[in-house]
């Protein structure tokens, strides 16, 4: 049965890999949440030292790594993850000669990590909410908690519904779905509505979480 479960699990993350792989390998891929500019939480979590000066950043599921490499320019020392290798290979083709470049690494956020280092801070636009089981959920925060240093701080976007349909309540319940999570670790700090797609048919709207590990 043990057996069974696992490879039942080998094969799911096979497909999450190989499914974005698929995506990421298309030179014209480009879905409607991709960014034209780095999104203003994020601007705002640098400017306003929500994330300290020169504090370390670990990314979770970062692309083609636009933002990964915002946070380098402004000098944060930062690792950024995605399981799909042709989205690594992209983001070290274009960030990979910048002066301070991010480390790019292939690797599961919800397997064993390819790193071990500690982080001051964590950052993931879109990733956790891409994750299709409570199993999987676990997995990632288990993960997160193993790097991200005690009082670490991180900064969430999450999906939440197409515009027409997202409203306050909406915003909320999705907030307090996500903290049925985290809040057994994380306290929120603040928290904002933003809009996820910047182009294509439909637009996508979702939440900037601002979190702080427990002590
Ligand atoms: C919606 S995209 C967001 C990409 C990027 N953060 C951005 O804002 O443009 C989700 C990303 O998470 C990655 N991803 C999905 N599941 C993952 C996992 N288990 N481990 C690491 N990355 C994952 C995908 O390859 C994809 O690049």
């Amino acid at each position: 049965m043990i057996g069974f479960l696992k490879g039942l699990r080998r094969r799911l993350t096979t497909d999450v890999r190989s499914n974005w792989s698929r995506q990421w390998a298309k030179d014209d891929y480009r879905p409607h949440w991709m960014i034209d500019a780095i999104p203003q939480p994020v601007e705002a979590a640098v400017s306003d030292g929500f994330f300290a000066p020169g504090c370390s950043i670990i990314e979770f599921g970062c692309g083609q790594g636009e933002i990964a490499a915002f946070f380098a320019d402004k000098g944060h020392r930062v690792v950024a993850l995605d399981i799909a290798p042709p989205a690594i290979e992209r983001a070290r083709r274009r960030y990979g000669d910048a002066p301070a470049s991010p480390h790019f690494l292939a690797g599961d956020v919800c397997r064993k990590l390819p790193i071990d280092d500690a982080f001051d801070c964590a950052f993931d636009r879109g990733c956790y909410h891409t994750l299709r089981s409570a199993t999987e959920r676990s997995a990632y925060l288990r993960n997160l908690l193993s790097i991200l240093k005690p009082s670490g701080r991180f900064l969430l976007l999450h999906k939440t519904a197409f515009r027409e349909e997202c409203t306050p309540e909406v915003e909320a319940r999705v907030r307090d779905e996500l903290m049925e999570d985290l809040e057994r670790h994380f306290s929120l700090i603040a928290w904002e509505g933003v809009q996820m797609s910047p182009h294509g048919e439909r637009v996508m709207m979702g939440i900037a979480m601002r979190l702080q590990r427990s002590a």
